[in-house]
C-alpha cells in the first residue's frame, strides 16, 4: 500500500470484528512507531500492549470514573461492567506513554515525537488491514488506569490505541481543504 493510500484510508475505528490481532502485527506497528522523527533522539516512547486482563482492569478504571458521576447505584454498576467488558473484548489495545523529561522544552518536543509515533503506528496498521482508534482523556492520569497499563513512575500516558480488524469503516469527516488554511509567502 502506498503511504498516500494509508493516509486517506485511515479512520478512527469504533467497532471491530472478533479476529484476533497477532503479536507480529503489533510488533510491526511498534517497529514503525519507533521510526518517528525525534529531536535529540531521546526515544521517549514506551508501549504497553494490554492483554484481556489488563484491558479489563483499564476498562474498570474508566467505568469507575463514569459510574462515580451517576446517582443510581445499580445503573452505575451496569455502566462499570459494560465498559470493562467492552475493553476486555477489544482485539488489541496499546497504551502509549512517554518518559517525562524534567526540561519543559524537551518534554514538548518529546510529546510531539510520541504523537508522530502514534501516527506511524496507525498508518502501519492500515497497511496491515487493521483499524485503530486513539483514545485520550483524564482517565490517562487515573492511578487505577496507570496501574492497569503498568506504566512506570516518571511516565505519562499520552494515548490509548485500540486496534483490530474494522467491522465498520466510517465515512471521512468533513475537513477544510489545506488550501483554505495555507498562506504562501513570497
Ligand atoms: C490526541 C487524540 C485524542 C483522541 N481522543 C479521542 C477520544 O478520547 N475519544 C474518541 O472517541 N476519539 C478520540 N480521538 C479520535 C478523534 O476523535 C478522530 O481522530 C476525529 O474524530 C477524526 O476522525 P478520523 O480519525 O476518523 O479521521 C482522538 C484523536 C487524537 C489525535
Amino acid at each position: 500500500m502506498q503511504t498516500s493510500e494509508a493516509i486517506r484510508q485511515r479512520r478512527s475505528i469504533k467497532t471491530f470484528t472478533e479476529r484476533e490481532v497477532e503479536r507480529d502485527e503489533i510488533e510491526r506497528m511498534l517497529e514503525a512507531a519507533v521510526l518517528a522523527p525525534n529531536h535529540r533522539m531521546t526515544q521517549p516512547w514506551r508501549f504497553y500492549v494490554l492483554g484481556p486482563e489488563a484491558r479489563s482492569a483499564y476498562g474498570r478504571a474508566l467505568g469507575d470514573r463514569k459510574a462515580r458521576k451517576m446517582a443510581d447505584a445499580d445503573a452505575a454498576a451496569l455502566v462499570r461492567d459494560k465498559i470493562a467488558h467492552q475493553h476486555t473484548d477489544l482485539p488489541g489495545m496499546v497504551v502509549v506513554a512517554m518518559v517525562q523529561d524534567e526540561n519543559p522544552e524537551i518534554r514538548e518536543e518529546d510529546y510531539a515525537s510520541v504523537m508522530m509515533a502514534v501516527q506511524n503506528l496507525s498508518l502501519q496498521a492500515a497497511e496491515l488491514g487493521l483499524g485503530t482508534h486513539i483514545k485520550s482523556g483524564a482517565v490517562m492520569e487515573d492511578p487505577a488506569a496507570r496501574a492497569a497499563a503498568g506504566v512506570r513512575d516518571g511516565e505519562r500516558i499520552v494515548a490509548v490505541v485500540n486496534v483490530g480488524e474494522p467491522a465498520d469503516v466510517p465515512s471521512p469527516k468533513d475537513r477544510a481543504s489545506a488550501e483554505t488554511l495555507t498562506t504562501w509567502l513570497p
